[in-house]
């Protein structure tokens, strides 16, 4: 028999029919009621078994967490809760769960005891909620690009350069690390080790994708991203999943008008699509709330943060009047904030960016025209010597969700720049080649895929929406 989905039969598809459902028990009550999650949807369904035809070893193996696979009717439920439930007519235990090891129980567990069950957390209503939601934005990801014209480019995992001249790389290595070299304590040579050569894991695509901006127009990558920093964060990950668009013959602002409406798209889309898991988060949320001093609470739903995203302008400043907004705005004692920033060219720390979208703009944040020295080399010069066309998207609760900029395409000033900065040119002379051989004006931003995820879920620590977060302090399984 063809296995029914249970999201399909919740829908109340096949009602009267013989269905047959195979999925994982999160309850059973009353020696009756099987409350059974097969992942496609939030919503469990409920298998009413007649405990006087079934064998006392199937009863005693009916517990939560156990794979089973039910063959039954799909009726109109007279209980309350649900309009449909299964009859039972047979039901085969494919794998057994011990109540005494099975670590997720059907009760509350905390976010951190369940970060330590990576494994197996996908199993709660919570986790299994955030994962579809997840997997429903990066297919929109890729819906809004295809549906704009952008090619999909797969840009490598192993590179050479760094792309942000932080120098926060993970080395590749080809140590063998079963049989390290015998090293009488000579230090080993790390320099050459990628088959000798320096190599490194990326920190992000951008140089690579504009080199395939100059050639197909439009492109973007979507793929996995590796920092060093040493930030315990709930904002930071030590790998991370970034979307890259690039444009060929785009300016600033026409950058800030792309990532504007993709992330409307990507929001909205998640907004038409993941009804059900939106709402279980926001009710989620609003318990959570409760448990707090009223001053601390949120003023909006989760629903109503998106909806935030979806209907506000995102409000355009350049970083020069944010920075006099902010050394206008009282420090606020009371909640240990100091809004003060003494001098232009400081860095904005994310306390300044969550005050200027959550006090002072109330709305999305695209903020400009940074100062070169706190930027990357790569940032195309404004005129006035002092500024480059860079530009970030702050959010509410999140902050910087968006990194990007117009691109120097001036041979001349990159390599210059390049020169200043004390970056290595060997490192870069294709890159530096671009801007020979048909330059052009081009821009592009990057964004945080697990900031898109902890936004829309309404969730606060960025090692609950990855399903095996990678921080310094976590890399298992
Ligand atoms: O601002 P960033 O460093 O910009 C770049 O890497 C550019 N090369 C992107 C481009 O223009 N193509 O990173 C971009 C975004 C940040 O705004 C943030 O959302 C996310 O990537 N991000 C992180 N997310 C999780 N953990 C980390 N450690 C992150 N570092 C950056
Ligand atoms: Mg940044």
């Amino acid at each position: 028999m063809k296995l029914d989905n249970i999201k399909e039969l919740l829908g109340g598809e096949k009602l009267l029919q013989e269905v047959s459902v195979k999925g994982w028990i999160r309850t059973f009550r009353s020696n009756r009621f099987i409350a059974l999650n097969d992942g496609s949807t939030i919503n469990n369904i409920q298998c009413v078994v007649d405990f006087e035809n079934i064998s006392e070893k199937i009863l005693k193996q009916l517990n939560t967490g156990a794979a089973v696979s039910i063959n039954g009717t799909l009726v109109e439920s007279q209980g309350k809760g649900q309009n449909v439930e299964i009859q039972v007519k047979d039901i085969a235990i494919l794998g057994e769960s011990n109540p005494e090891e099975y670590p997720i129980q059907p009760k509350k567990h905390s976010l951190e005891f369940l970060r330590e069950k990576a494994h197996l957390r996908v199993r709660t209503s919570t986790f299994s909620a955030i994962m579809r939601v997840r997997s429903s934005l990066s297919f929109a990801v890729h819906q809004y690009f295809n549906q704009n014209g952008f090619n999909y480019v797969h840009t490598p995992i192993i590179t050479g350069s760094d792309a942000e001249g932080a120098g926060e790389m993970f080395r590749v290595s080809t140590l063998d690390i079963k049989n390290p070299p015998l090293t009488d304590n000579k230090e080993i040579d790390f320099k050459e080790d990628f088959f000798g050569k320096e190599t490194n894991l990326t920190v992000s695509g951008q140089l690579e994708a504009e080199t395939y901006a100059m050639g197909l127009g439009k492109v973007y990558t979507f793929g996995p991203t590796f920092r060093a920093e040493n930030s315990n964060t709930s904002r930071h990950l030590a790998e991370f999943w970034m979307i890259e668009p690039e444009v060929a013959f785009l300016d600033l602002d026409g950058n800030m008008d792309l990532a504007e409406d993709f992330i409307k798209y990507v929001i909205k889309y998640a907004l038409d699509n993941c009804k059900d898991d939106l709402e279980f988060l926001e009710q989620r949320l609003l318990q959570e709330e409760k448990t707090k001093p009223q001053a601390e609470r949120s003023e909006m739903t989760l629903t109503e943060k998106l909806h935030f995203v979806i209907d506000n302008n995102f409000k355009r400043v350049s970083y020069t009047e944010a920075i006099e907004i902010l050394k206008n705005s009282k420090p606020n004692k009371k909640k240990k904030f100091n809004y003060i920033i003494e001098e232009w060219g400081a860095d904005l720390q994310s306390e300044h960016e969550r005050y200027l979208v959550e006090k002072h703009f109330k709305t999305p944040v695209i903020l400009f025209d940074y100062p070169a020295d706190i930027k990357a080399f790569y940032m195309r010069a404004n005129e006035d010597g002092k500024t480059v066309r860079a530009m970030d998207i702050l959010f509410p609760g999140i902050g910087e969700i968006v990194g990007g900029a117009q691109r120097e395409e001036r041979y001349d000033v990159l390599k210059e720049k390049v020169e200043a900065m004390g970056i290595d040119e060997k490192e870069l002379w294709w890159y530096l080649e671009l801007r020979k051989f048909g330059t052009a004006t081009h821009s592009g931003f990057g964004l945080g895929f697990e900031r898109l995820v902890l936004f829309a879920t309404g969730m606060t620590n960025i090692r609950d929406v990855i399903p095996f977060p990678r921080t310094p302090q976590n890399a298992e399984f």
